[in-house]
């Protein structure tokens, strides 16, 4: 029977509860696949900044091999493309519409670039070691549970060659009406809302081996977002 999701508390024990994840996981795969068509005003009005902010502190330059995790409407997929116009830049999400909408758009406008974009987990990525020079994650840890992040930044790190760079951006944690009105919507809707970690974050980006090299807040309308620029 389903875990009645929608109608619980939200201490962070129940993230960790392993059949309470995996029902969170794909309730998140199946909001994100309806949402696919409608999500692009989301990014255009909330997360256009902190993806301006992003691609400047990743370091990418033209002609990297480049991994963007959970890609969503791919928004911030094509300002990749469009700064990887010679390299090679892989979005994977796992909504497979979100995926295959972020592919559609991209090859439409980028029909010569070397980007292709699928449905993929980030706690499994089907990448060799040392693979990407530059990974990049925009608003998916809080959808996570901690065991899962933890394992999900150790997959950056593997994928990663060595001194690459991973660029993360998280819902921040610094207003506190927009944390309380957070809490609310974590309860009405956990998947598709997750619920904030951006001050745990960092501490287990160090812990996991990685050194964090910038570190910048962000306010778009009243959403705040933090970027962090990680090397290996
Ligand atoms: C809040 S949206 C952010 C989308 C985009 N990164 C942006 O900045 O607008 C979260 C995205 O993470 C994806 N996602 C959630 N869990 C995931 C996982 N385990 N692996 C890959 N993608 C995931 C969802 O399908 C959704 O597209």
């Amino acid at each position: 029977m389903e875990t009645p999701v929608s109608k619980v508390g939200f201490p962070d024990m129940q993230w960790q509860r392993a059949s309470f994840h995996q029902t969170i996981l794909e309730r998140t795969k199946r909001i994100y696949d309806r949402v696919a068509a409608i999500y692009p005003a989301s990014t255009f009005f909330f997360h256009s900044r902190a993806h301006r902010c992003a691609l400047e502190m990743s370091g990418i330059k033209d002609g990297m091999r480049v991994l963007e995790v959970a890609t969503g409407s791919g928004e911030m997929f094509r300002r990749l493309v469009r700064a990887n116009k010679s390299g090679q830049t892989i979005g994977v999400d796992l909504s497979p519409n979100m995926a295959a909408r972020t592919q559609r758009t991209t090859r439409k406008m980028f029909p010569h670039a070397k980007s292709h974009c699928q449905a993929v987990d980030a706690r499994h990525l089907p990448f060799p070691d040392a693979s990407f020079d530059a990974v990049v994650c925009c608003f998916m840890l809080e959808l996570l549970g901690e065991e899962d992040i933890h394992k999900t930044l150790h997959e950056f790190k593997r994928v990663l060659k060595p001194k690459g760079s991973m660029t993360l951006v998280l819902i921040g944690q610094n207003a506190a009406g927009f944390n309380r009105a957070y809490k609310v919507a974590t309860k009405v809707a956990p998947a598709f809302w997750g619920r904030q970690v951006e001050q745990r974050v960092p501490g287990w980006i160090v812990n996991c081996g990685l050194r964090i090299l910038g570190d910048k807040t962000i306010k778009q309308t009243f959403y705040p977002s933090r970027v962090l620029a990680v090397k290996k």
